[in-house]
């Protein structure tokens, strides 16, 4: 079948690397896709939520199943647009309706299904512009540090920890009354600081079924040993070596399990991914954020670990038929490495020249900022280039990919020499 891939990153490259390999696809599309991507397959140039053109693209090219990348279109209801028209209802989208994907759109109404399905979490509360005060005496009765969430999509830098109370109480007021991220910080989500190692947990789901797929770790900060800004995400690891077998199945029984079964009971058409981020706090897993899709660079890590056909697997979400498919994970540990831009995550120049990729045999390159420039492949963004090796443990991938990543060549290029200091 015709199989399109919404997305431009090292998530939508790994994805389209994996789908490439299926016997159970013909033609490959990405939209808008990379360097990386126009390589195995056909790149359309088009924004991923503009669903009047991708329903031309689709019916144009006979296209059978939509894989969706970032939150974006779903949050904006891809998959109901699909199931809602005549000529696209019987097309498989891989990703949640739009009531599903508010688990992602809205950490309010993550906070409120975490707590009716009783999956652990820290305690919360939340408040509007006309709640201020209120909001300001319930950080009174919180100890440092203080965690603030926009409750709508803030491209990544919707939370803030703050150690200073005055300084929190400030932030509040920006984000409620000066509307410091726009419209998503009309609401605001007070969180119980959890102290602990972070892992997250990525789960496919047709709704009533699910598969485990393997965790990974990411490194988000710019800096080395996790200072500076927030990144998109520097590089990742899977699996994560401490989530051993104890931890993993009270990761099952007391988040994973009541998640799926919430939807079910919700009756909330989901059929696609889960991302679940998780601070180990003691022995015990607290959810901090779902997200509906995968994690980029987590996909780079996790991806390639997958042994089971993915467009087999997404053939069986799309039935509702998970239950009958096994899927092998390669044992071995993957560790991606992220090459960026200078002055990423703020400003960065484009259009820089690439050298050296042909010159990686033994990693996978997956492109994310990058496209065709007559023929060159140049900078087109933040994060540009992520290098993942396999080996029996991180540390031996994670040397691999350092040494193949020392191999690529751009102006300005940058990335962590340190990744998984902290394990
Ligand atoms: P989120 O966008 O919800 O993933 O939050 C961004 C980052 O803030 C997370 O990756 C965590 O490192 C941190 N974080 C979020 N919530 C909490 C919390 N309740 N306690 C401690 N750290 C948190
Ligand atoms: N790497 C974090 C994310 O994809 O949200």
């Amino acid at each position: 079948m015709n199989i399109l891939v919404l997305g431009s990153g090292g998530r939508e490259h790994t994805f389209a690397f994996k789908i490439a390999q299926s016997n159970l696809c013909e033609k490959l599309f990405v939209a808008p896709g990379n360097a990386g991507t126009a390589n195995i397959a056909n790149n359309v140039a088009l924004s991923v939520t503009d669903f009047t053109a991708i329903k031309e693209l689709v019916l144009k090219e006979n296209i059978e199943m939509v894989v969706v990348g970032p939150e974006d279109p779903l949050v904006q209801g891809i998959t109901d647009f699909f199931a809602e028209d005549n000529d696209l209802k019987s097309i498989s989208v891989i990703g949640p309706s739009k009531e599903g994907a508010r688990l992602e759109g809205s950490k309010e109404y993550a906070k409120e299904f975490l707590i009716r399905h009783n999956i652990p979490t820290a305690a919360y509360q939340s408040f509007t512009e006309n709640t201020v005060t209120e909001g300001k005496k319930f950080l009174e009765t919180l100890n440092a540090p203080y965690v603030l969430k926009a409750d709508g999509l803030a491209a990544g830098k919707g939370v803030l920890i703050l150690q200073d109370i005055e300084e929190a109480k400030t932030e509040l007021e920006n984000m409620l009354t000066n509307k410091k991220f726009g419209a998503a910080s009309e609401k605001v989500v007070i969180e119980e600081f959890l102290d602990g190692i972070e892992l997250s947990v990525f789960v496919l789901t047709d709704g009533k079924n699910y598969i485990t797929l393997p965790t990974a770790k990411d490194y988000k900060r710019i800096g080395e040993g996790d200072t500076g800004l927030n990144t998109g995400g520097m590089g990742a690891i899977s699996p994560v070596p401490f989530a051993d077998e104890a931890f993993m199945s009270k990761i099952e029984e007391q988040i994973i399990k009541p998640t799926v079964e919430g939807l079910a009971k919700e009756k909330i058409d989901y059929r696609g991914f889960i991302f679940i981020g998780l601070i180990k706090v003691g022995d015990d897993p607290k959810v901090i954020e779902y997200n509906v899709r995968m994690g980029d660079p987590e996909t780079e890590a996790v991806l390639p670990r997958v042994k089971t056909d993915l467009v087999s697997l997404f053939k069986h979400v799309s039935n509702q038929t998970l239950d009958q498919i096994a899927v092998e994970i390669d044992p071995r540990s993957a560790a991606t490495v992220m090459t960026v831009s200078g002055g990423y995550p703020e400003a960065y120049e484009k259009g820089k020249e690439i050298k050296g990729i042909d010159q990686i045999s033994d990693s996978i390159v997956f492109h994310a900022g990058t496209k065709l420039n007559e023929n060159k492949v140049v900078t087109n963004g933040g994060r540009v280039i992520a290098v993942t090796s396999f080996d029996d443990d991180f540390r031996e991938a994670l040397k691999k990919s350092y040494y193949n990543i020392e191999k690529l060549h751009f102006d300005e290029m940058y990335y962590r020499k340190d990744l998984g200091f902290d394990l």
